[in-house]
């Protein structure tokens, strides 16, 4: 089969914002112990930090990290998290049932996001907590010194304030498992009151309110209409949150999940801006899809887990999935789906970044490595500049049994008017057929094929693992070739690809 694309510049989305590429690191499982910090690790940094991991970081590109939970930050309390180690608390994690040590808090954490080059998006507690503890931790962080909080935050090491400028009002507030769920009216009214005091103190922030953790949610679309309803004016962003998976054995359908990612965001974007014509707004609320990406495990693991009332282990081995080509040929396809809407998705947070459903994983003592997930983040992270723009598709289709037929190709481009350069990022869902495809690019003038990059494989489970922890990885598609004012490329059955032009 062979599918013909456009690419014109003048078809620009809107700016490919750099925190479209952010991250999320939750108190779960091995992501921070054992995970970033494993202080008898033989590249530990002073703070205990593994270095191997902050370099695998690095290279994977995350911009803003989403931090401390998820789930577990509806138990929080935050200031356990900082002061001297020694006198910290240790407490039931009733997430994840598991027991935090809070030897790593916001201190530690800050530190490593400057090792990693990131910015800091924390959440608040909005399940067992209210208003006021949020703006305390506010100003805790915020405020430049001279009031009891602030005080003690230089008091405990950090003389400049962390000047965080994203926050999220809770997490997953209408999922029953949440500490502290509630309905979409008291949520609304809670997340308003709270947002309208963060701004007291602060005018500036950019303030997430929960949406809805799925579209699947029996709530879906009235919780999100609901809580805007009371929160419009107070909020920048609504969060989505959509994690997907090859069920039953449907490669077809889980490979098409871009498509539902696509109408998940279209329907939020309709419902916000719903929202905005009713109460007359001037403002335009966006979206900040702060939990994204594969996952196998039950969404109620956490709750399975529960081994009895004397179990509470350390940085248990929880949510480890290990990912498959096909797996990546998914992500790459999601990245795909937030480019298309870049004009709406303001950020975006891969869920998560080291060993709990995550692109890096670590053995205690031993290796960090990539998962085939990691390719197409890294590389859409390096080559997505300047604006996403819109392609014209034309395409043969497949059936699903999901989505109904559905195109064999997916694309966005880039272009970098400034640099002079553009990417192409594509996925070809059929599990059997080569794809040709031609792309006119003649709207960029004269141009040739920088780089080309193709992640697929023989057989679309294979995975890196301790053992084989370089079986996968993207290679050059040598079929690339721009003549002419047309790139042609022959993408393999189940495949992902980027091709930087210039
Ligand atoms: O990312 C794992 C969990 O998924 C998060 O803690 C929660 O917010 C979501 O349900």
């Amino acid at each position: 089969p062979t599918a013909r694309l456009a690419l014109d510049p003048a078809f620009a989305i809107g700016p490919v914002r750099r925190r479209l590429f952010g991250g999320f690191v939750e108190h779960l499982g091995r992501h921070v112990y054992d995970g970033i910090h494993e202080p008898g690790h033989p590249t530990a940094d002073a703070e205990g930090f593994r270095r191997d991991v902050i370099d695998l970081v690095t290279e994977l590109g995350v911009s803003t990290i989403r931090y401390p939970g998820g789930n577990f930050v509806s138990g929080f309390r935050w200031e356990d998290s900082v002061g001297p180690v020694a006198d910290r608390p240790r407490r039931l994690d009733l997430a994840w049932h598991s027991t935090e040590t809070n030897e790593v808090g916001l201190h530690e954490f800050s530190s490593w996001l400057e090792k990693v080059g990131s910015d800091l998006m924390l959440a608040v507690n909005l399940g067992t907590r209210g208003t006021q503890e949020a703006l305390d931790l506010l100003e805790y962080a915020n405020i430049r010194g001279g009031t009891t909080l602030s005080d003690q935050r230089i008091a405990n090491g950090r003389t400049e304030p962390l000047d965080v400028r994203m926050w999220c009002l809770g997490n997953e507030m209408d999922g029953p498992w949440q500490l502290g769920h509630r309905s979409a009216e008291d949520y609304g009214k809670l997340a308003s009151q709270t947002a309208k005091g963060m701004r007291q103190l602060d005018p500036s922030l950019e303030l997430v309110v929960c949406g809805s953790s799925g579209a699947g949610m029996p709530t879906f679309g009235e919780w999100e209409r609901v809580v805007l309803t009371h929160t419009y004016e107070d909020v920048d962003y609504i969060s989505c949150h959509a994690y997907y998976a090859e069920k039953d054995g449907d490669l077809d359908s889980f490979l098409a999940s871009g498509v539902d990612m696509d109408g998940f965001i279209e329907a939020v974007v309709a419902t916000a801006d719903h929202v905005r014509a009713v109460t007359r707004s001037e403002k335009r609320v966006d979206i900040s899809f702060d939990e994204w990406n594969v996952w196998y495990i039950d969404r109620f693991e956490g709750v399975d887990k529960i081994t009895g009332i004397d179990d509470w282990p350390i940085a248990p081995r929880l949510l480890e999935d290990v990912y498959s080509v096909a797996d990546a040929v998914v992500v790459g396809g999601l990245l795909i789906s937030l480019l298309k809407h870049a004009d709406r998705v303001a950020s975006a947070s891969l869920a998560q970044l080291v060993n709990v459903i995550a692109p890096i994983m670590t053995e205690p003592g031993g290796p960090a490595w990539r998962q085939t997930t990691f390719f197409p983040f890294a590389i859409t992270s390096r080559l997505a500049q300047g604006e996403a723009v819109r392609l014209t598709i034309d395409s043969p289709t497949h059936p699903t049994a999901r989505y109904g037929d559905v195109p064999l190709v997916d694309a966005v481009a880039t272009h970098d008017a400034e640099a002079g350069r553009s990417a192409v990022f594509l996925v070809n869902r059929s599990r059997t057929e080569p794809l040709e495809v031609t792309v006119d690019v003649s709207a960029l003038g004269d141009v040739t094929v920088l780089e080309a990059h193709t992640l697929s494989d023989e057989d679309v489970y294979a995975a890196n693992t301790l053992d084989d922890r370089e079986r996968v990885a993207p290679h050059e598609n040598t079929s690339a070739t721009a003549a002419d004012g047309v790139l042609t490329v022959t993408l393999p059955p189940v495949s992902w690809s980027a091709i930087a032009l210039g």
